[in-house]
């Protein structure tokens, strides 16, 4: 019976670490006000995503007025080769290109924070391993046979995976860093995180205005409630 506990309880661990299964998903603090980071983020996403990716859905204008990024800035920073404000950020890759190349299309990231969520992006860039048995040379524990090059290796180094054994199967315990990148893992992290900071604003630029009028929405009904009390007072003075 024992024996039988164990290997059920092996076979229901297992996808918990496999490479088909769900690994521990990392959580990242957040931050869409934090005009620095996504600043950051952005030009991290210019410079290392968006060879492949789109989000057509944002325009540099908009995200030059949202965070407050001057016209010079943009056009030395943000806006690559021929580019104009008006535009979408769009990869000059075509994604019959992408195909070929990497066997999947690199898909639009403009809902990827939404859809996937931050956490689940965040683990993933993290998540990149050697494997020699794959075209890139790399595998990715979220993401099992992943046609995306670890395009961050150099700042994060290489990781090796740390096989253990249980119940007679082989799995991904953790990774580790076998030859560490220009990057401390620290450093590393806030990168990421400034990433994750832009690709969240990105799947909802509106967020903005919405997260700052609720603080407004609930200011005003701070200021009613202490009106009421106040006429509530007023009128019962007398029954008492
Ligand atoms: C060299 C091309 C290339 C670059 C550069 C690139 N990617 Fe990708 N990416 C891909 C491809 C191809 C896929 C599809 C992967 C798959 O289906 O296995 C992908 C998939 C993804 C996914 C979706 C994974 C999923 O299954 O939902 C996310 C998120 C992502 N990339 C984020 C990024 C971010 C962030 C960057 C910049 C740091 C980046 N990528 C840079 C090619 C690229």
């Amino acid at each position: 019976m024992k024996t039988f506990l164990l290997v059920l309880l092996g076979a229901l661990t297992w996808p918990a670490f496999g490479s088909e299964g769900q690994p521990e998903i990392h959580s990242v603090d957040l931050d869409v006000f934090d005009h620095a980071s996504v600043r950051r983020g952005a030009e991290h996403y210019i410079h290392y995503c968006q060879g492949c990716h789109s989000l057509k859905h944002l325009r540099y204008s908009r995200l030059a007025k949202d965070y407050q990024i001057d016209d010079d800035t943009m056009k030395r920073e943000f806006l690559l080769g021929e580019r104009k404000m008006h535009e979408t950020l769009l990869s000059a890759m075509r994604p019959e290109d992408a195909e070929q190349w990497f066997g999947a299309p690199a898909p639009d990231l403009s809902l990827s924070a939404r859809a996937r969520g931050a956490d689940w992006i965040y683990t993933y860039l993290k998540s990149f391993y050697l494997d020699p048995s794959r075209p890139t040379g790399v595998n990715n524990l979220l993401v099992n046979n992943v046609a995306m090059p670890n395009v961050l290796a150099d700042f994060q180094g290489l990781q090796v995976p740390v096989i253990a054994h249980q119940g007679g199967m082989e799995y991904i315990e953790r990774l580790a860093l076998q030859q560490p990148g220009t990057m401390s893992p620290e450093a590393f992290d806030r990168a990421l995180q400034d990433l994750m900071n832009f690709l969240v604003y990105v799947s909802e630029p509106s967020q903005l205005q919405r997260l700052k009028l609720g603080k407004y929405v609930l200011g005003f009904l701070l200021l009613l409630t202490v009106l009421l009390y106040f006429l509530k007072k007023e009128y019962w003075k007398d029954v008492h």
